[in-house]
């Protein structure tokens, strides 16, 4: 289970920037610090990080979002991870991912009106012998299909 993200203040983001921002290539650290921190990077962090790099929002975001495991938003109470790679589209990954985003009515990183799923794509979870695979949190699970799918849900409270 994912701990829910705590409100940082900017006293408490600030302090995270400067930590790092006198590394060699500090922005990676700096979000990596922030997302450990606080489960996302904050709003208000991103023009914070730009000024104080120097480099704009939209440099930032793009590196943000290059990274699937930044986030811009707090995720639900539970992460689903729904592998996209090869091995895993062979058995059905695709049709799996797409009827289980349109079950929960989600895109990829969306997370469920009440909170409990975050539903997020991976590339390849190890299991590409037990296709389709997904991970629950910390859970890998192979051979998933829409029972098992179901019943994933189902645990996370979706
Ligand atoms: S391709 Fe899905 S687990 Fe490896």
């Amino acid at each position: 289970m994912q701990s829910a993200a705590p409100i940082p203040t900017e006293d408490e983001i600030a302090a995270l920037i400067e930590a790092n921002a006198d590394l060699e290539g500090p922005l990676l650290p700096i979000l990596h610090a922030l997302q450990e921190s606080f489960g996302h990077i904050p709003q208000p962090a991103m023009q914070m990080i730009a000024d104080r790099l120097n480099i704009t929002k939209a440099e930032l975001h793009g590196v943000i979002s290059f990274y699937h495991d930044f986030r811009e938003a707090p995720a639900g109470k539970h992460v689903l991870k729904i592998c996209r790679a090869e091995a895993c589209q062979a058995m059905g990954g695709n049709a799996l991912a797409e009827e289980t985003l349109a079950k929960l009515g989600l895109d990829w990183h969306g997370t469920t009106i009440n909170g409990a799923v975050t539903v997020e794509p991976v590339y390849c979870l190890g299991l590409c012998a037990c296709g389709p695979a997904a991970m629950l949190d910390d859970r890998c699970v192979g051979k998933v299909d829409r029972n098992r799918m179901d019943a994933l849900l189902a645990e996370a409270g979706a």
